[in-house]
């Protein structure tokens, strides 16, 4: 019984440890390349447009600036983002650039 409330708390712990725990960074990346997420950024920071996600003046400071940033993004190019390709998308971005936990 000991073992079974120690292995649920450190189950549900880890679930609050990782931000877009249903996203899937694999297809995150896949739906940056399709939606050319890139395109704007490279005109405004130039080389491969990832510095805008890690200048010093970055605007997205929480996993919840990451989705609403997203959204305005997506927005500016008149598609919308279903729930899950926030999630994929995200789970992505956070990966290899923001690291929120
Ligand atoms: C229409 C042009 C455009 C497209 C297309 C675009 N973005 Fe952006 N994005 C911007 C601009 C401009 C900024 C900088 C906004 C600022 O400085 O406040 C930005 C900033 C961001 C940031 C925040 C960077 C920071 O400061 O931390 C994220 C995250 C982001 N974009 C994600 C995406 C994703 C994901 C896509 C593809 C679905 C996308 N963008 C497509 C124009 C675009």
């Amino acid at each position: 019984m000991k073992k079974t409330l120690f292995l649920l708390t450190f189950l549900s712990l880890g679930a609050h440890a990782t931000p877009f725990a249903a996203g899937d960074a694999d297809r995150g990346g896949k739906l940056f390349t399709k939606y050319e997420c890139s395109s704007c950024h490279e005109a405004r920071v130039g080389g491969d447009g990832s510095a805008i996600f890690t200048r010093a003046n970055r605007t997205v400071r929480s996993a919840d600036d990451l989705i609403v940033q997203m959204e305005r993004c997506s927005g500016a190019i008149g598609k919308q983002l279903t729930a899950q390709e926030k999630q994929d998308l995200a789970a992505w971005l956070n990966q290899r650039y923001y690291r929120f936990k």
